[in-house]
């Protein structure tokens, strides 16, 4: 079996499913994926400074980030945004200094923009999920990182089965459930200044992982090698 050709998902798709899925987007994913939401704002507020959320959706993690951190959200689906914007206004979240309607794929931010881009739950929903990538490292500055959740299909077994099964139905949710972990290595070895330095394994069922991208040229340069756990492979 290979991997599914690049224009699977198509925009109109997504954001109607997402239009769909605002009224009711917190109650069935908030619990669901806050462990990795969790992972992902620790591993962003290590670095600080201006972050990207892509995919910023409902804004659910917005409240949970630090104070000192500079937010920017953009989203495809302006229902999910408006949710995002209620939020800001709920908590007076003055370090948000904006949500935008934007397309993950063809961001309108200057290179170099973000000490950190932030994409949970969201790459494996893009069309093109490596020019997505590449669109996160024009606008990362030279030091930062790319911090993502992502689920990871499986490579082989009953569950790689399911998957492939499962694949058509999802599609109409605005889902991928075939993504392999490989596109996401392959991604990092053709793309010149970024390096893989983290695969971490997340809940719901180890099917979720923390993956973690630097770019390099910041002034502290010196990276210990990738921390990637096999296990996560499964
Ligand atoms: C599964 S939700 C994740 C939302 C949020 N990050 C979270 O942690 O719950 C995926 C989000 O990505 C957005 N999205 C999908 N494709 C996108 C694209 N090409 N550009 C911008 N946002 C996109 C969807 O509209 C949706 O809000």
């Amino acid at each position: 079996m290979t991997n599914l050709a690049h224009a699977d998902l198509d925009k109109t798709t997504v954001t109607k499913a997402y239009d769909r899925w605002a009224p009711v987007y917190d109650l069935v994913f908030g619990a669901v994926f806050e462990r990795g939401r969790e992972a992902a704002i620790a591993a962003a507020e290590r670095v600080g400074g201006r972050i990207l959320e892509v995919g910023v959706g409902t804004g659910i993690s917005l409240p949970h980030y630090s104070r000192e951190c500079r937010l920017c959200g953009i989203d495809i689906s302006e229902q999910m945004l408006r949710k995002a914007q209620d939020r800001v206004t709920e908590f007076g979240l003055n370090n948000v200094e904006g949500l935008w309607v934007m397309d993950a794929e063809h961001l309108s931010f200057p290179d170099d923009s973000f000490d950190v881009v932030v994409a949970q739950y969201v790459i494996t929903t893009a069309p093109n999920p490596e020019a997505t990538l590449d669109e996160f490292a024009r606008v990362l500055k030279p030091g930062g990182e790319i911090i993502l959740v992502s689920r990871v299909g499986a490579e082989a077994g009953v569950r790689r089965t399911l998957e492939h099964l499962l694949q058509p139905a999802v599609r109409k949710l605005g889902w991928r459930t075939e993504f392999s972990f490989a596109r996401y290595a392959r991604w990092a070895e053709r793309t010149n200044g970024v390096s893989l330095v983290e695969r971490r394994a997340m809940p719901p069922l180890g099917h979720f992982s923390l993956i973690r991208f630097a770019k390099a040229g910041g002034a502290d340069d010196v990276r210990p090698s990738p921390s990637v756990e096999s296990s996560a492979a499964a």
